[in-house]
């Protein structure tokens, strides 16, 4: 389920499972089109959705965006028995309400921010008063990623309270968590787990901001990179005993088991990891880079961890690095330039090289030809020894592909870059 760049990586991997004889997609894009049926289900109507699957006698269904799961189709399919990856809907309450998961963490003892929960603008204006600059400002539920504000002084995080509660972010924003700011790193780590045996898979750094060096607003992300190297062997050995696991072993214990991957958006601080936030599905565009790096069968993988049997089952990494960069349309974050023509070369969409591959992030075919349908447009992913021979065999492909109404950030694990050189 899914029509992205993360749904399009997972879809050229299921397809590559010696376990895997048909793949649908809903709704699918031109580049899943190559791995699968593109069928369009309306992700909210579960019957129909039910109904497909008992019609086409499907074995799993994997959900890829947080949306659906936070809207219970996890459970609607567990309800009819359809084996599904994905946690239930109180379970992606992690990604579904910073309160919930900032809780759990208080309960857990799991190291995070100091936080206050409010649900009014005269209450959040109080809980300020508690905080030192800069201010860490978060809607509550679901705000595609832009329900962060850090303010620098106390003025602009009262304004941007004022917004909030004045329903910028709808209900997303009716309740407000502020935050202790942290300072560090970031990094991303995945785990997969059925509600009680933890299977950790991997890590990753992604580029958020839309410009080089890190500046300039807020993205989805336009680039990563795997393994992110400053998550040592014995940071994430850590991150497993004081965050991944206390998390699992708190939802199993309250009735609530998480099942499918856990993506924990982490800050190297100096007194350790600390968690920022939780998410209840793949990093988009961190799956694109884990996906060109696992070498096991994903879908025997995902069907033991909906049907409660990961404990037997492990995952091998390519000991190399994956690289993805962004192309998106000009004019993203904000107002993307949409319907730019593609041309991909031969190379660029030869199946399964193992050295680049180009996934489809925000494309659709018009008149026979490719164009630009969305901010995000292009994951150009390369593997390599390290960090800096991905990059250059990233740009390499990205430089063969036409694409005169698209951009990238051509610095795509500068950080990792320097530190090589
Ligand atoms: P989130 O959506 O919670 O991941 O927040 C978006 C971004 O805001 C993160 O990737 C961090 O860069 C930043 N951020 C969130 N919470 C904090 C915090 N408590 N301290 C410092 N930076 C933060
Ligand atoms: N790339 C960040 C995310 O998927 O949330």
């Amino acid at each position: 389920m899914g029509s992205g760049g993360r749904e399009h990586a997972l879809a050229w991997k299921l397809a590559q499972s010696p376990t895997c004889d048909k793949l649908f997609a809903s709704p699918g894009n031109p580049g899943i089109a190559e791995h699968a049926d593109c069928v369009p289900l309306d992700a909210t109507n579960h019957d129909a959705i039910i109904a497909f699957c008992r019609e086409n006698a499907i074995s799993l269904v994997v959900i890829g965006p947080e949306a659906p799961l936070v809207d219970g189709l996890g459970d609607s399919l567990r309800i009819a028995d359809i084996p599904v990856f994905g946690p239930s809907q109180a379970a992606a309450q992690l990604e579904g309400s910073k309160g919930f998961t900032k809780d759990l963490c208080q309960r857990a003892q799991i190291p995070t921010a100091g936080y206050v929960r409010t649900r009014s603008l005269d209450e959040a204006k109080d809980a300020l008063l508690g905080f030192g600059a800069p201010y860490v400002l978060k809607a509550d539920g679901l705000a595609a990623g832009k329900g962060v504000v850090i303010a620098e002084t106390r003025e602009e995080a009262e304004s941007a309270l004022l917004e909030m509660f004045g329903g910028k972010f709808g209900e997303a924003g009716a309740e407000v968590v502020i935050e202790e700011f942290m300072q560090g790193e970031e990094a991303s780590f995945f785990a997969l787990t059925d509600g009680h045996a933890i299977l950790p898979f991997g890590s990753a750094q992604d580029h958020k901001r839309v410009g080089e060096r890190d500046t300039g607003p807020n993205t989805g992300g336009m680039g990563a990179y795997s393994p992110a190297p400053v998550l040592t062997a014995e940071l994430e050995a850590q991150v497993l005993r004081e965050i991944i696991e206390p998390t699992v072993m708190a939802l199993r214990q309250e009735g609530t088991p998480y099942s499918g991957v856990l993506y924990a958006g982490l800050m190297l601080t100096e007194q350790g990891p600390k968690l920022i936030e939780y998410n209840c599905r793949f990093g988009d565009p961190e799956c694109q880079v884990l996906m060109m790096r696992l070498d096991s069968d994903l879908a025997a993988i995902m069907l033991a961890c909906a049907k409660g049997e990961l404990a037997d089952t492990s995952a091998v990494f390519a000991d190399q690095t994956a690289l993805t960069v962004v192309m998106a349309a000009r004019g993203y974050p904000d107002a993307p330039d949409k319907g730019g023509e593609i041309v991909l070369s031969e190379t660029n969409t030869a199946e399964g090289s193992g050295k680049t591959k180009i996934f489809h992030a925000g494309t659709a075919l018009k008149d026979g030809k490719l164009i630009a349908n969305g901010g995000r447009v292009l994951n150009v992913t390369a593997m390599g020894g390290n960090v800096t021979q991905a990059q250059k065999a990233a740009y390499a492909a990205l430089d063969a592909v036409r694409f005169p109404t698209g951009f990238c950030r051509r610095d795509i694990g500068w950080r990792e870059v320097e530190r090589e050189a």
